[in-house]
């Protein structure tokens, strides 16, 4: 993750949030090739599912609802994790994310030892019972260690777990549930019937304005309602740089099919639809697999759930949830608000609740992912060179203008005539300064799919050297040519 990060901040793709005051944990501000980034992610997204079907409603409901909606959804009561404090350094851990293991030699149990979860919890845990074990002087065999984390600890066993804070037993306590709403107060009161909750997720507005979509948009089911917007979890610890943070952006749709329908060809259709469209914005295949969540560990209500993984520089980690999950949120909100989420099917001539497939992701992870697979460090012509292999779809900068030198009125001009024609539709960065390889390298770093070079030939043919950043071979295109080319990949 380092020099991916390190490239991140020095260009201008993401900062730490408030940075000069320190920074706060979990936030982060995406600056200005990062926006454009994130933009574009979010365009592709918006376009293939809302704008290029015909069963599709766009849906921009608000960040603060009605405290009833997260009664009703279950948030209030259910949306916690488990956390475990250590009393001693006051930090506070995820309880399945800290990992413990008894340590046992001879078959007899002489301690305890915990971890953080990373990519080499059981190794941790299992160097550390060697250190107890030579520290204690202690002879005979040490079994392998037997990694579990905090929930599933028994009470008497806490007490006797080092805290990974300060390596001493004695200080963790129990697990507790934590919610994780953002709890705000909305009016000049502030009590506790003013309450209310920065959404932790978008699917609720989708599921409160069913009816009004319904009523005023002529949808038939099966149809979707899809949203892009910011979501807001209390994570106890956020981590992996954006992959888990406090403030996110998600793009969710649930998609509502009759309650006679055949939800596993729906739940397999949308796997399918997530799959291909992270393909089509650059994501290698190599990088995506699927799991499906085991039955015992589903909600209640839950038909199914299969998430779309992604192998990040940290692992192996939730990129795409996509969840069969019955008709209980309109069921929920229907009982809690009183009005019919009923819908009336003319075909079928029957009155029912829709049941629903609902799609969530994160954009910012979907950055991570492309940052993270798009990153290289080349070798060309004995010189390093790092490069992004962002798709053009998303690239930040579509292509960089340059005119051949910054001393020739004429060819400026041409240049000049071209970048501001370019920029009308995408988004070209113009760059006059230093050599032609070093303008190059400066795109490559940010992942520009093509330098435009003016020179004096374009000024007798009209044609321009377009330079591909992945094959760095160059062809001669006219400016018909190039913005065909430019229409086709980035669209
Ligand atoms: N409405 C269902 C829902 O919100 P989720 O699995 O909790 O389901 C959906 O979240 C997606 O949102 C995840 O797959 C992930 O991509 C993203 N996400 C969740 N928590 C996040 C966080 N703390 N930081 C960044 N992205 C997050």
């Amino acid at each position: 993750m380092e020099p991916i990060v390190a490239l991140c901040k020095r260009r201008g793709f993401i900062f730490q949030s408030s940075e000069i005051y320190g920074g706060i944990n979990g936030f982060f501000d995406y600056g200005p090739l990062g926006s454009e980034l994130k933009k574009n992610i979010r365009d592709c997204w918006w376009n293939d599912m809302v704008r290029r079907r015909d069963d599709m409603a766009g849906l921009e409901s608000s960040i603060v609802m009605h405290p009833r909606v997260w009664q009703a959804s279950g948030h209030v009561a259910g949306f916690t994790d488990p956390l475990v404090d250590c009393k001693a350094s006051k930090q506070r851990f995820r309880a399945d994310q800290l990992f413990f293991s008894a340590i046992v030699v001879d078959g007899v149990k002489v301690g305890y030892v915990s971890a953080l979860e990373s990519e080499r919890t059981s190794e941790e845990l299992q160097e550390k019972a060697e250190q107890f074990k030579r520290k204690k002087a202690l002879q005979g065999q040490l079994e392998p260690v037997k990694p579990l984390d905090m929930t599933e600890a028994a009470a008497d066993e806490i007490e006797l777990i080092p805290s990974p804070a300060t390596g001493e037993a004695g200080s963790l306590t129990p697990p507790r549930a934590f919610n994780m709403m953002f709890e705000t107060h909305v009016g000049a009161m502030r009590d506790a019937s003013s309450v209310a909750y920065l959404r932790p997720e978008t699917a609720q507005g989708m599921f409160a304005d069913f009816k009004a979509v319904i009523d005023t948009g002529r949808f038939k089911v099966p149809f979707g309602i899809a949203q892009i917007g910011k979501a807001f979890r209390n994570e106890i610890t956020p981590r992996n740089y954006i992959f888990r943070s406090r403030e996110f952006e998600q793009m969710e749709m649930e998609f509502f099919i009759s309650e006679d329908d055949d939800w596993q060809k729906w739940h397999r259709y949308w796997i399918d639809w997530c799959r291909d469209w992270l393909l089509s914005i650059g994501l290698p295949a190599s990088h995506l697999s699927e799991f499906d969540h085991p039955k015992e560990k589903l909600a209640f209500y839950s038909k199914g759930t299969t998430d779309i993984m992604f192998e990040y520089p940290f692992g192996v980690q939730e990129l795409w949830g996509i969840a069969a999950r019955g008709n209980y949120d309109l069921l929920q909100h229907q009982e809690a608000s009183g009005v019919s989420m009923a819908y009336f099917d003319e075909a079928a001539k029957k009155k029912y609740v829709p049941h629903v497939i609902e799609p969530a992701v994160g954009v910012d992870r979907i950055v991570l992912a492309a940052l993270c697979s798009a990153y290289a460090e080349e070798e060309v012509e004995g010189e390093k060179r790092t490069v992004l292999h962002l798709n053009p779809r998303i690239a930040p900068v579509k292509a960089g203008i340059f005119p051949l030198v910054k001393n020739k009125p004429e060819l400026v001009e041409v240049a000049d005539r071209l970048y501001r024609t370019l920029k009308r539709r995408y988004n070209v960065f113009w760059d006059t300064s230093g050599a032609i390889g070093r303008r190059y390298r400066r795109m490559d770093e940010i992942g520009t799919p093509w330098c435009i070079t003016v020179d004096f030939d374009s000024l007798e043919n009209g044609t321009f050297t377009v330079r591909d950043r992945d094959t760095m071979e160059q062809v001669r295109m006219t400016e018909a040519e190039i913005r065909a080319l430019l229409d086709e990949k980035t669209s």
